[in-house]
């Protein structure tokens, strides 16, 4: 599939560029990093002589067509591209490593990228001058990619010891609210998008999300809600301050990693409140909290004078939020749970853990079947749950995604779910669909704007 090739070609040039930064162009694990670039740029070339990526608007496209997963999931290398100023690459095969070096060599400013004329060409695509006028999930699809890029900002500023700029999280609450407001099936199903690279940002932005909608729903006002969104993507910027080693760590934590990750809450809690105006202390509440349980356990741990003290309202909502999508979410160390199987995880946390209203407000939100799950259908098709339905009782909407032998279909159906055709859930990590690939097909037939 040609859109799975471009990702693997965008993951290989951010490798080529990070391993030239670390040991230098000339070094052997730089050299395999650009041949691996250039094997992947012939993959997505394939039969054709040429193939051109247009990269617009954090939005990727491959020959004119849209490639609306990988903008996403490759939201981090699409911006240092056009931070360097690249609106397109021509690609011609066979592709020259050395070409590719210096694409590398340019985004990761050691170089003013491959020549005229060569196998990778820059800028000379004339699509790009098009006017393309952005389509509803483009749009909500920008609003994920504008806070993924607050979170960079904010998390560099926070590696360099400067202090942040709230304004830059506020506006991205903003537009994510607004596309919530007017597309919420979107919103929801985005929030389905995962990535080990940049798990806590991908994990931020997909907290926020819920935050807001369960806020809206808990009948906060207009500003509650942006502080509330606010705290909630920034609810793990603290992780900034712990090293990569232990949040990446495969196995078992030792005592002392333990210690050093229990510190995230009151860093991030810190530099937010250090940022914040008058009226903002939320934020940094939730990021300060959002570890506490309903049951006034967990870390940090609260000084008897302030075990009475309830949680912020606030945080025993994102509390929630930030459990369903941690566990519907691979680890290196853990499989992805499922989501139904992540709300019945949430629903026995109710009391303890958890804050049973935000709980069951949570599950009635989503519905038992949320958008994301994979279900195996009486006939052996499966089926992912797009959207909640209009009514709370009814059900939702699906698309059947693969046949009875689990090969994926290239025109997938939108079906209204049947509960009593339903014969088991689903593995995310036994069929291979990425549920933005849908979003598109979904959103031009009107369906998401519930
Ligand atoms: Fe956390």
């Amino acid at each position: 599939m040609k859109e799975a090739s471009v990702g693997i070609l965008l993951t290989a040039l951010r490798r080529a560029s990070s391993h030239r930064s670390l040991y230098g162009a000339t070094h052997h694990l730089t050299e395999s990093a650009d041949i691996a670039v250039a094997r992947a740029a012939d993959q997505v070339v394939g039969l054709a002589r040429r193939a051109v990526v247009i990269l617009i608007d954090d939005t990727l496209y491959l020959d004119g067509r849209l490639l609306a997963a990988t903008s996403v999931s490759c939201n981090g290398i699409i911006r240092t591209l056009q931070d360097h100023g690249v609106e397109s690459i021509a690609f011609e095969a066979p592709v020259d490593a050395g070409d590719c070096g210096k694409l590398a060599a340019l985004i990761c400013g050691r170089g003013d990228g491959p020549s005229p004329g060569s196998t990778v060409t820059l800028n000379a695509d004339e699509r790009i001058q098009e006017e393309v006028a952005p389509s509803s999930s483009e749009l909500v699809r920008s609003a994920y990619a504008g806070s993924l890029q607050a979170l960079r900002v904010i998390g560099d500023s926070l590696r360099r010891g400067t202090g942040i700029d709230l304004a830059q999280s506020t506006s991205a609450v903003k537009t994510l609210l607004g596309q919530l407001v007017s597309q919420p099936g979107a919103a929801f199903l985005l929030t389905t998008m995962k990535s080990h690279h940049e798990y806590t940002f991908y994990h931020s932005v997909n907290t926020a999300i819920h935050s807001l909608a369960l806020g809206r729903l808990a009948g906060l006002d207009k500003e509650d809600q942006l502080l509330l969104g606010m705290g909630a993507l920034l609810h793990d910027i603290g992780k900034i301050g712990v090293s990569a080693e232990i949040l990446q760590k495969p196995g078992p934590l030792s005592e002392s990693e333990w210690v050093e990750i229990k510190r995230h809450p009151q860093i991030g809690g810190e530099a937010i409140l250090a940022a914040s105006n008058q009226g903002q202390e939320a934020a940094a509440i939730v990021a300060f909290e959002h570890h506490l349980r309903f049951d006034g356990s967990g870390y940090p741990a609260r000084s008897r004078r302030h075990l009475s003290k309830p949680m912020h309202f606030f945080s025993r909502l994102v509390a929630v939020t930030d459990t369903y999508d941690a566990l519907t979410t691979r680890r290196s160390y853990r499989r992805a749970e499922t989501p139904v199987r992540a709300l019945s995880v949430l629903l026995t946390s109710a009391g303890t853990a958890h804050d049973p209203d935000f709980v069951h407000a949570f599950i009635r939100m989503l519905g038992i079947y949320p958008p994301g799950t994979l279900l195996e259908l009486a006939n052996g098709n499966i089926a992912m749950v797009t959207h909640p339905s209009d009514h709370p009782q009814a059900p939702p909407f699906a698309m059947v995604v693969a046949d009875s032998v689990g090969s994926l279909l290239a025109d997938p159906e939108l079906i209204v779910l049947d509960k009593t055709d339903i014969v088991d859930q689903v593995s995310p990590a036994r069929i291979g669909v990425d549920p933005t690939v849908l979003l598109d097909w979904i959103s031009e037939h009107g369906l998401l704007a519930s």
